[in-house]
């Protein structure tokens, strides 16, 4: 899908359809009543008639308007009240489904003026260009007969005010590089377990390095994790005839000095439990369980595409979580890398395995701050649900810039408490810790367990096991969360 800004009178633009808003309030304003009196009073008419009163939801298309350029006019009720961020993407997303399949191949939305609470021009463009590229997102490479392709193909986004040219045309390049993002952290989220392997993500790494400009990418193999004393991340693949690989990519946007911003992503392609096996309703869904490293390529992708100011370094954590005759066994005890040794209680608490050694590597890139991304516990499903990420950190600060990036950028988060008295559930008789820490409060003792891995520098953690994608039913797939909060909150850092 293209983007564009158009200015000018509506009445003369040329396009297939010209999407205008319309309130419940008594008098038509801005774009509606330059239409309106451009059309001879078709618009109070047809309000007139009934056929349309500004509730939000409705819509109205009308065809050859006198006195109008555009082939058709799409009405679309925007209610009473300001819009806020939902109801604006409830409503970009209503008008995108009827354009889709419509009439015509260009579009010209005459819907800017319209204010979004707490959310300026930039922003609420941006969440529109998101949005239509959302709701016009398709996963059919598996299916032998494809979806049709939209007819779709460009979009205008129309101002009657030059001076908004500057604050639009960065919001579709910004808003075009999310989408891009996180249409590529769906795309390697649906793939199943069997095509998307640690050795898989490998490749797209290094396929991502060799497209975008300033980049490197290193992979280490099981051999040189080995060598580093990764034994924590290595006891997960133990099991599996997939090696494990962890990944990294680094993008230099900025001074050499100035020190990067990293992302660690967990990558665990399927997970079973491992010995501690799962049940197997529903185990399908597991192969989601590498979204967090998807997403930290999504967010790279974005950044370098769009060749920000900043630094950024991405690590992977990437493993096959099975159960075998090799695999670690409940009771095992491992030796991280960090020199801390670890009891396995339950091999189904993989992904703090992995990350913790993942996080020790991070120290060495002297990181402004790190944030590991994860779909680490159910329990967080069950604390917030599948609307809201949970944040924990070292760090009120950059706790506080999560927090506030997702609030801009519609992709919430929440923060749950890492006080001192958690650390104590992860007590174990025979090591220096162990892996899980009981039934309570399981998404806080996760984070405990990181902590004691993040010392070095300011450190915070998201656990997307809500977010990262929709369970079950005919609309289950990977929602491509958290790349819009993640690249809102690097973008923060430009300024500051
Ligand atoms: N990948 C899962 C977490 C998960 C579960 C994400 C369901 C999304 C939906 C993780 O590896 C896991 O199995 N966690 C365990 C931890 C427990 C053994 C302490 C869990 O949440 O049950
Ligand atoms: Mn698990
Ligand atoms: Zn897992």
């Amino acid at each position: 899908m293209e983007f564009n800004v158009k200015h000018g009178a509506l009445a003369t633009i040329k396009t297939g359809c010209l999407v205008i808003g319309i309130s419940e309030a008594k008098t038509l304003s801005g774009a509606a009543a330059e239409l309106d009196t451009a059309s001879g009073g078709q618009l109070s008419a047809a309000i007139k008639r009934g056929d349309i009163s500004g509730k939000s939801g409705q819509s109205l298309m009308l065809f050859a308007l006198p006195g109008i350029t555009a082939q058709r006019v799409l009405l679309v009720g925007t209610g009473k009240e300001e819009l806020n961020v939902r109801a604006w993407r409830k409503l970009v997303s209503s008008v995108t489904g009827q354009l889709k399949n419509g009439g015509a191949s260009d579009a010209t939305l005459a819907l800017s003026e319209l204010p979004v609470k707490d959310s300026d021009l930039y922003a609420r463009t941006r969440l529109l260009v998101e949005s239509v590229r959302d709701s016009l997102y398709q996963f059919d490479q598996f299916k032998s007969k494809k979806a049709d392709k939209p007819r779709l193909k460009k979009c205008s986004l129309w101002s009657a005010d030059k001076a908004d040219a500057a604050a639009l045309k960065q919001a579709i390049a910004h808003g075009q590089a999310i989408s891009d993002g996180a249409h590529l952290t769906r795309n390697l989220g649906n793939l199943p377990g069997n095509i998307c392997t640690p050795t898989y993500l490998a490749k797209e790494a290094r396929a991502l390095a060799k497209e975008l400009k300033g980049t490197e990418v290193e992979v280490l193999d099981e051999k040189d994790m080995k060598a580093l004393g990764m034994g924590s991340l290595l006891s997960v693949s133990a099991g599996s005839a997939e090696p494990a690989k962890l990944i990294r990519l680094s993008y230099q946007g900025a001074d050499s000095k100035s020190k990067p911003h990293v992302l660690v992503g967990k990558g665990i392609t399927f997970d079973t439990g491992g010995i501690s096996i799962k049940p197997g309703a529903g185990m399908d869904e597991m192969k989601y369980d590498m979204c967090s490293a998807a997403t930290v390529l999504g967010v790279f992708k974005t950044v370098a595409s769009l060749q920000l100011p900043i630094n950024l370094t991405v690590i992977i954590a990437a493993a096959e979580n099975m159960p075998s005759g090799t695999a670690t066994k409940p009771g095992d005890i491992v030796t991280s890398m960090s020199g801390q040794t670890i009891e396995i209680l339950n091999t189904d608490a993989e992904g703090r395995l992995v990350l913790c050694d993942a996080l020790t590597y991070a120290e060495r890139f002297k990181p402004a701050s790190v944030v590991d991304i994860a779909t680490l516990t159910g329990a967080c499903i069950i604390a917030l649900g599948t609307k809201t990420t949970g944040v924990m950190g070292n760090n009120d600060e950059l706790v506080e810039q999560l927090l506030s990036a997702g609030e801009q950028a519609g992709d919430r988060a929440w923060q749950l408490p890492l006080f001192e008295e958690y650390q104590e559930q992860l007590d174990s008789p025979f090591a220096d810790m162990a892996n899980i820490g009981g039934r309570e409060a399981g998404t806080i003792t996760a984070a405990c367990f990181l902590s004691r891995f993040t010392k070095a520098y300011p450190w915070a953690h998201l656990d997307i096991a809500g977010t990262a994608w929709i369970s079950g039913g005919k609309d289950k797939g990977a929602t491509g969360r958290p790349v819009p909060l993640l690249t809102q909150y690097l973008l923060n850092q430009i300024q500051g």
